[in-house]
């Protein structure tokens, strides 16, 4: 990360956001953060009082069975509740809640109002099939509006919802599916992506071949079954129109207690397959709810856009559950942003006059290759707010960003978090925090970071670290409670929580994210463990062992480049990469193919044995090789140099 090491622009939040922001001096923020700090307690009951509860808390915090950390024990509430019928006490009952459109071009407004009756009606159809509090119900779906209102029925009646992006392939469906015992799957005949209708059902048919927890399947009509008319399995197979038609428009709220699970949403780690992480009610409530209002200065007004997709996190944090709990209105798309054309972003900016963009640094770093002439056919006037996520940010995207889109005039919030986090932890507050090119800044409320070396020692550049708990953490990996003791906890003897990120601090005090330390690989925003990449590899009968490293790319941010060898005597050819490329298509998904596959005799090991993944990215990135003395046989870096250089 060269480039942000000499990074020293400034930008100071522009007095007219700053006038009217809820946050809107240096001064203000660091009375909050320091009341958040000296009393956290205290400071997130009073948050509390904004959010309405069936049944208060006896206690804010307990730390009696840390790291299994307890939020607002004895409390009742539902997020569904907060997200919804609250609204619709007052004026917000007929504002819109969704407005949503097709990538085709087809459109879809619904309020709150109809949001109630909808996700009453989605939630009576669960229940009928059988659906309970504490089930796990698996959602594999597009960018439609019944993503969200699948997830807001299955809080508000205690199901656990898993989310599963819907580019994830049959395999990883069955995975996570058998790892949760999920019994009810909810998906769409198809999704409109690039122009072309994504088969969804019939990967989901595929995925539940020899799953037996699965007992129910909601299919939303989406693509009219054309051109993929799909299979309807009688007795488990549910037209989701059909199931709501006659639903009673009322459904009470299931009184949930706040460590009652919420959802499961699975992300990739260094080892094995993926983790179920574990976010439970009220602490993620009140962590989504604070963050939203105050990082995107949510107003009532605002057009809010989050272009993530709701399978990830940034989707249920920031486009279900965060602006929902704040009554925004928001935009929801469902195709890709180069559809018909590059300018398709804009486009939905103008008409909907979208005032606050929230994007991953992969897109912009795409839409400047595009090209400015995309954006100067729109009016980005409306804009007021600009955020990124996902991964760190190169100053020139940023620039461009704060230029191009933002016309000098918005705030940009660099927000770094995880799918651990629940929410923000790391990010300017608009109004308040001078920003700087590549840099997510200072905390958020309540969030003490630190900078350690392994032996835990206060450092300017080394690992990140989190002192306290705060309300949106994770509270476990499903199933497995010593892995998740032991990758969050063992770092630094249970003081710390370890997020897997390298962090310096500048001489202002903020801290720029270096990325990740681990084996985990950010591509495009999408977290991949290349463990999970190699364990795919060698099930091929050829193949005998293979590491996979990520190397910076321009506009994925990074990209993986895989090292393969093969067995001795069989072919390494063109065909065989391309089944490699295959078998990754169907045990993860397209967006984990590698943009090289390279053949050696060997890997550079070390004379114990172990892998040198160091190198392997130096060769990746052209690099000048250090000392190969230590190396068990140096001459496979040279075979492995010189085809690098070839292909
Ligand atoms: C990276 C996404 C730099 C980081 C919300 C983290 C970032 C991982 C940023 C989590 C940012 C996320 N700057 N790096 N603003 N935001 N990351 O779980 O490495 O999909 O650990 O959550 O993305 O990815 P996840």
């Amino acid at each position: 990360m060269e480039s942000v090491s000499h990074e020293n622009r400034k930008f100071e939040p522009h007095p007219d956001f700053a006038k009217d922001a809820y946050i809107g001096s240096p001064e203000a923020y660091r009375e909050l953060y320091e009341k958040s700090i000296a009393d956290p307690e205290a400071f997130w009951a009073e948050a509390a009082e904004e959010l309405d509860w069936f049944k208060k808390w006896d206690k804010v915090l307990d730390e009696s069975e840390a790291p299994f950390f307890k939020w607002f024990p004895g409390a009742k509430t539902n997020l569904c509740y907060n997200c919804v019928d609250r609204h619709l006490k007052g004026p917000n009952r007929n504002k819109a809640a969704l407005i949503w459109e097709g990538e085709p071009g087809d459109t879809r407004v619904l309020t709150y109002q109809d949001v109630h009756r909808e996700v009453c009606k989605f939630a009576n159809g669960l229940k009928q099939i059988g659906v309970k509090k504490g089930d796990r119900v698996a959602i594999y779906l597009p960018m439609i509006p019944e993503l969200t209102l699948a997830v807001l029925a299955c809080a508000r009646i205690g199901a656990v919802h898993t989310v599963i992006f819907a580019g994830f392939s049959a395999e990883s469906i069955r995975d996570r599916i058998n790892d949760c015992g999920a019994t009810c799957v909810i998906t769409a005949d198809g999704g409109w992506r690039r122009e072309r209708v994504l088969s969804l059902k019939n990967t989901v048919d595929e995925a539940l071949e020899g799953v037996d927890s699965v007992s129910n399947v909601v299919v939303v009509k989406r693509a009219h079954g054309d051109p993929f008319p799909c299979h309807y399995k009688e007795g488990r197979d549910h037209w989701y129109h059909r199931l709501v038609q006659d639903q009673p428009i009322d459904c009470p709220c299931e009184e949930m207690d706040a460590e009652d699970m919420l959802f499961l949403l699975y992300t990739s780690g260094t080892t094995g397959k993926p983790k179920g992480i574990i976010h439970t009610t009220a602490g993620y409530m009140l962590y989504t709810y604070l963050t939203t209002k105050y990082i995107f200065d949510l107003k009532p007004d605002d057009v809010f856009w989050c272009t993530a997709d709701v399978g990830w996190i940034t989707g249920h944090s920031y486009i279900v559950y965060g602006p929902m709990q704040n009554a925004a209105t928001q935009i929801m798309y469902e195709g890709a942003p180069n559809t018909p054309d590059e300018g398709r972003f804009w486009e939905i900016v103008e008409k909907y006059r979208a005032t606050i963009f929230y994007t991953a640094p992969t897109a912009i770093r795409a839409f400047m290759k595009w090209g400015d002439k995309w954006l100067e056919k729109h009016d980005l006037s409306s804009l007021r707010l600009l955020g990124t996520v996902g991964e760190p940010i190169n100053p020139e995207a940023w620039i461009w960003y704060h230029k191009q889109v933002g016309a000098e005039r918005c705030p940009i919030v660099d927000t770094w978090w995880q799918t651990e986090t629940g929410g923000h932890m790391l990010t300017p507050i608009p109004g308040a925090t001078a920003t700087k090119p590549g840099c997510a800044t200072v905390p958020f409320f309540g969030i003490e970071p630190a900078i350690l070396t392994d032996e835990g020692e206060e450092v300017d550049a080394g690992i990140l670290a989190i002192k306290k708990p705060w309300p949106g953490i994770l509270r476990g990996i499903y199933g497995d409670p010593e892995r998740f003791k032991d990758t969050y906890w063992c770092k630094w003897d249970g003081k710390y929580y370890f997020p897997g990120d390298g962090a310096r601090r500048d001489k202002d005090g903020y801290i720029w994210i270096l990325g990740r330390v681990d084996d985990v690989v950010n591509v495009s925003g999408h977290r991949i463990g290349t463990a999970e990449l190699e364990s795919v590899f060698v099930e091929h009968k050829d193949v005998a062992e293979s590491a996979v490293v990520g190397v910076p790319h321009e506009i994925k941010g990074q990209g993986l480049i895989a090292f393969v060898t093969v067995i001795q005597g069989r072919e390494h050819d063109d065909h065989l990469r391309k089944e490699l490329v295959e078998m990754i298509d169907k045990s993860i998904g397209k967006f984990a193919r590698p943009e090289r596959i390279l053949f050696s005799s060997d890997l550079p090991k070390t004379r114990s044995g172990k892998i040198m993944r160091r190198l392997l990215r130096d060769i990746a990135e052209g690099k000048e090789l250090g000392n190969t003395t230590t190396l068990a046989d140096p001459s496979v870096v040279e075979e492995l140099q010189r085809q690098y250089e070839e292909a």
